[in-house]
């Protein structure tokens, strides 16, 4: 199947869980106001990739906590494909300096909206099509 969907209702704000779509591990995080807080108050140009690099928006999407996370009313949640830009290890999570995600392979750093911050990455962590069918179910793909 190409798409699957997920049910978040256990995940209160400070849990994240992991699910495999498409052979691969997608990331998906209820944020807490703090992390949603740091995440907003990075200027873009403190990135190293100002790109969304979110599917579900145009190419050339900047890479605001807006338009990071999953839309109007759920900037809460945080949905990505957890393999890491650089050579593709799993970035694991709520570690490293920015509070996010670090991969242990050669130390890239991401931030609470999963935006490369340091190390060797190139890019964000992608976030997948999405939408939630219900309050508490996302359909991911
Ligand atoms: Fe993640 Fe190299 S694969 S830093």
């Amino acid at each position: 199947v190409s798409s699957i969907e997920v049910d978040v209702s256990a995940l209160t704000p400070g849990m994240s869980l992991t699910v495999k779509w498409r052979g691969k591990p997608v990331f998906i995080r209820n944020r807490t106001p703090k992390e949603i807080e740091d995440a907003t108050n990075v200027q873009l140009s403190q990135l190293k990739d100002p790109i969304a690099r979110n599917a579900n928006l145009p190419s050339d999407a900047q890479a605001t906590d807006g338009d990071r996370g999953a839309g109007k009313g759920k900037e809460n949640w945080l949905v990505m494909i957890g393999v890491c830009t650089h050579l593709g290890c799993i970035p694991l999570g709520q570690q490293g300096d920015f509070g996010g995600w670090f991969c242990p392979c050669h130390g890239s750093q991401y931030d609470t909206a999963g935006r490369i911050r340091s190390g060797p990455a190139p890019e964000n962590l992608p976030v997948p099509p999405l939408s939630f069918i219900s309050d508490t179910v996302i359909k991911i793909g």
